[in-house]
């Protein structure tokens, strides 16, 4: 059995692409191997490597985004799409490019339900990096208010605008989906290139999506059109993990809890007092980072499939 090093990132094509190939057993049969300074530090790396891969992040200057991109800097990606309707995203990527010495943040200022935009931003990052192998569509907006509210005045019923409810599904909804599905396009189109097809579980994972759920998905007091947009990720998340693996590219979605960023700040700090910190067991708002954290774990341990719930012990009453 050879030692693989950084098992993601050797190549480790099919026979069909002309390498040699080793077959790994489950504990690659090599956990033993000891470090030369008295600890496992040297044992093998089976994260993801990123310094090749080029990802995309929409909502990349709000709190979970910015934190995301600042995340995949420090573990190393190549490059990062940052894509924000606010005029931040220039700002924010300079900044972090100055620091860091080189430029891995690009900034890309639109609306991700816009066509023609996301075309434009795929074109883009693979004219001058390649292939786009990583997502992140963390853009989102909340339009929060019961369905039904009886006007004690004259009796009726004032029912939530259809119009505000289409709005959402566009930015929660069918926004992610595609900017998810443009990625899988990006790794097919390289793969076709390479001249490789049906992905073989022998070579290193081609990429991966992370949709950001949330635990409104589980329905949520007021949030008719949020709760309804999360929970619509659930299904395209399973249907893109089992159809996207032909590329082998993975999915998964996480659903973070109260997160202290401007969306949940928005509410007031008196209904963050009262409504939700007593409804969690750590009593506090979720830090952007420790979401951000939880994302780039799903990335690079290519193992972790399905849903993580990162929700600070959220219980919510009835
Ligand atoms: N904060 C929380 O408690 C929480 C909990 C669960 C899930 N989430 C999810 O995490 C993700 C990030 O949320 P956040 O809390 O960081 O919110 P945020 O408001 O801080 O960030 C959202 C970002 O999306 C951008 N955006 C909105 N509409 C856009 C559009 N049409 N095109 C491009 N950009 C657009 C905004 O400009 C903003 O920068 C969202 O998907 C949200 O639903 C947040």
């Amino acid at each position: 059995m050879a030692l693989l090093g950084r098992a993601e990132s050797r190549s480790r094509l099919p026979a069909a692409a002309g390498r040699k190939v080793d077959k790994m057993s489950p504990d690659h049969g090599e956990l033993g191997r000891a470090g030369t300074n008295g600890n496992a530090g040297d044992w093998h790396d089976t994260r993801l490597d990123l310094s090749n891969r080029v990802a995309v992040v929409t909502g990349g200057t709000g709190g979970i985004g910015r934190a995301t991109c600042i995340e995949l800097v420090r573990e190393g990606v190549k490059a990062v799409g940052v894509v924000d309707i606010g005029p931040q995203v220039g700002p924010f990527c300079r900044e972090v490019n100055e620091k860091l010495g080189r430029e891995a943040l690009l900034a890309y200022q639109g609306d991700a339900t816009d066509a023609a935009f996301r075309a434009q931003v795929f074109a883009d990052l693979e004219r001058r990096f390649g292939c786009v192998s990583i997502c992140v569509p963390a853009a989102a907006v909340t339009r929060d208010r019961l369905s039904v509210r009886l006007n004690k005045d004259t009796g009726e019923p004032d029912i939530y605008a259809e119009e505000e409810f289409r709005r959402v599904m566009e930015i929660d909804l069918v926004a992610p989906i595609y900017w998810a599905i443009s990625t899988i396009a990006s790794v097919a189109r390289d793969r076709a290139r390479r001249g490789l097809k049906r992905w073989d579980g022998r070579e290193a994972v081609e990429g991966v999506i992370v949709f950001i759920g949330s635990v409104s998905s589980a329905g949520n007091r007021g949030q008719i059109s949020y709760a309804t947009a999360k929970a619509g990720l659930e299904g395209a998340q399973a249907t893109l993990a089992a159809e996207a693996i032909y590329y082998g590219v993975r999915s998964a979605i996480i659903h973070p809890g109260y997160t202290d960023t401007p969306m949940v700040r928005a509410l007031g700090e008196r209904f963050i007092d009262e409504n939700i910190l007593p409804q969690t067991q750590l009593r506090r708002l979720i830090h952007p980072a420790e979401i951000a954290h939880a994302i780039v774990f799903m990335i690079r341990n290519s193992a972790v499939s399905g849903q993580l719930w990162a929700d600070a012990g959220w219980h919510p009453v009835a």
